[in-house]
């Protein structure tokens, strides 16, 4: 399968979403497996917002490791309770960290990150993974990003 995405110009951020949901679910469809998706996850978020960074974090042995993203190269291990997406992790919840210079314990990737949202994932009741989205703009992330995000999220991992 190889599409071109249908993507809405001068829309909102949440009817971009809204637009792009059912065709995620689609792309997903046939495909069981969790790289695969995740790795075309990033491609689409990559595509339709222009983010500066988007990929996952997958859970392997009490660490953090980089999965698939778009974007600059990014710090391979992150440990529990560490930077945002460890955080996140620790504390079971999506974190929107409107300008990460003010997060203490951020771990810079690419230095024109200004700000960054990590949404965790869940498997049984323990997180997974995680999707993290950075911005070279600060205060770029809301509650309409941390809802679709976790959308996706469901589609790619169902609780
Ligand atoms: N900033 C993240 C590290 C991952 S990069 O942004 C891709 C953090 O503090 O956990």
């Amino acid at each position: 399968m190889a599409e071109k995405l249908d993507l809405l110009e001068k829309a909102s951020r949440q009817e971009q979403y809204q637009n792009l949901l059912p065709q995620i679910e689609a792309m997903l469809g046939g495909e069981t497996d969790i790289i695969a998706n995740m790795a075309n996850i990033s491609a689409v978020l990559k595509e339709a917002f222009g983010f500066l960074w988007v990929g996952f974090y997958i859970v392997k042995n009490e660490q953090l490791v980089l999965g698939p993203f778009q974007g600059q190269i990014a710090c391979t291990r992150i440990g529990y309770g560490k930077g945002v997406c460890g955080t996140a992790w620790k504390e079971k919840r999506t974190l929107v960290v409107p300008d990460v210079n003010a997060f203490a314990g951020h771990i810079t990737c690419d230095s024109q990150s200004r700000s960054e949202i990590v949404v965790p994932l869940y498997n049984k009741g323990y997180v997974a993974a995680v999707l993290d989205v950075d911005s070279e703009h600060e205060n770029y992330f809301s509650e309409t990003d941390a809802m679709y995000l976790q959308k996706i999220g469901n589609l790619l991992m169902p609780t």
